[in-house]
């Protein structure tokens, strides 16, 4: 395999490591400088330059700094477009760089984190601040990184200043509620491909609530208990990341996702938890990229008037507890899948009941799948609301 490393310090710690490693199992790798590339973008024959050679290696191990996410993300979208394998992917990427995006996806996905308000007015600062459970709250901008950007604000007063500042600054600003039962620390988990490998505890030093290295933190390791690992696994996942490091502080009802990093830092945790991470990291990348990755959207996209149709229960109530047979014998149509309690069924069995948070999810030409479902649901409610309402000749009623 030849694999290339996209990092701008040849010289850092993390990117000497990973290669070492690479090495290591006769892996061809090159260090290559993100920012020296040209890609030429068409519809036959997308390319990809480096230093105005052609690119000829099977993977990428981005290590992109934060200073250059728009880039990185483009670069790597380029990448999928030649399919080239990535270690992670551009809308990985893109998502957890930015903080609000990050906490969006992680509400929505039931993964744990401090209550989280966004504004970007001035007079809305005081009600964010009662959203998220009043004073004192956490500030940050969006897109900070090692604790620069974040701040801790006890008054009204200071934390108005403070949002108006950051407005002025065109910055995206967020307001979250204090973890204080967590002040001055965090955990670190190390998530590479579905498994948390290295765990560590980030500790601040005297005053400074901010638990970063880079702010001269100190590390030790932890044992990390079940409960933190699932969310830092499930918080990388929904991320779409592969390699993450995962932020937590330990809440007083358990874990809480602050950020994910997808180039994290190798050094502190290889020293605090005595693992080999950058063997890790290159071991699993060396079996991902034996399996060639579609992206369902594109195939989604691929067949003309074609997609995929969600039924949400909740909108068609007299279908809960009937049968998926009994509503859809007569339909062309077939629910190749079922989302309950944030679960997937795929294929569901025909003898299932169907409940009220359910979504049945249909594939096929859109149109056709709208005129099936029309008619059955349609149906339905007809008889629904003639045993409701207790008419028994509705096609009377309706005729005269
Ligand atoms: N809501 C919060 N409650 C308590 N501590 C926090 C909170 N948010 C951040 N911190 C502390 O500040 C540090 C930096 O915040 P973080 O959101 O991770 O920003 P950065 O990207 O700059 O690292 C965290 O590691 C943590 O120690
Ligand atoms: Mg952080």
């Amino acid at each position: 395999m030849r694999l290339a490393i996209l990092s701008r310090g040849p010289r850092l710690y993390s990117t000497r490591r990973l290669q070492e490693e690479a090495l290591k199992r006769g892996i061809e790798v090159e260090i290559l400088d993100p920012l020296q590339f040209t890609l030429s973008i068409s519809k036959d024959s997308p390319q990809i330059l480096h230093k105005g050679n052609k690119v000829n290696f099977d993977a990428v191990l981005p290590r992109i700094g934060h200073s250059i996410t728009a880039h990185g993300v483009a670069l790597l979208k380029q990448f999928e477009q030649l399919d080239i394998y990535a270690a992670n992917g551009s809308q990985g990427i893109r998502q957890s760089r930015n903080k609000l995006l990050a906490a969006q996806i992680l509400g929505r996905n039931n993964v744990p984190i401090p209550k989280t308000a966004y504004v970007r007015n001035i007079n809305d600062v005081e009600r964010a601040i009662g959203l998220v459970g009043g004073l004192p709250v956490v500030i940050k901008v969006s897109e900070g990184t090692q604790g620069r950007g974040v701040y801790l604000r006890h008054l009204y007063r200071d934390a108005i200043g403070l949002v108006s500042a950051l407005l002025d600054l065109e910055h995206e600003v967020l307001i979250q509620e204090y973890i204080h039962e967590s002040h001055g620390t965090d955990i670190r988990a190390l998530v590479v491909g579905n498994k948390v490998v290295a765990s560590m505890r980030r500790r601040a030093r005297g005053k400074e609530f901010r638990s970063n290295f880079h702010l001269n933190g100190t590390v030790e390791p932890i044992n990390l208990n079940p409960e933190y690992e699932e969310v830092a696994l499930r918080a990388a996942r929904v991320l779409g990341l592969n390699i993450a490091g995962v932020d937590l502080l330990e809440g007083k009802n358990g874990p809480l996702v602050l950020e994910i990093n997808s180039s994290p830092g190798l050094e502190g945790i290889e020293m605090a938890s005595g693992v080999n991470v950058a063997e890790k990291i290159i071991d699993f990348l060396e079996d991902d990229a034996q399996f060639a990755k579609v992206s369902m959207d594109q195939l989604l996209l691929t067949v003309p008037g074609h997609g995929i149709l969600p039924l949400h229960l909740v909108n068609y109530p007299w279908l809960v507890g009937e049968r998926i047979e009994d509503i859809f014998k007569n339909s062309e149509s077939h629910a190749f899948a079922l989302s309950r309690d944030r679960q997937l069924v795929w294929e569901p069995k025909n003898n299932l009941k169907l409940r009220y948070n359910d979504i049945l999810i249909f594939y096929g030409d859109l149109y056709q799948l709208r005129i099936n479902l029309r008619k059955i649901l349609n149906f339905d409610e007809y008889n629904h609301l003639k045993k409701l309402t207790g008419i028994k000749n509705m096609e009377n009623a309706e005729s005269s």
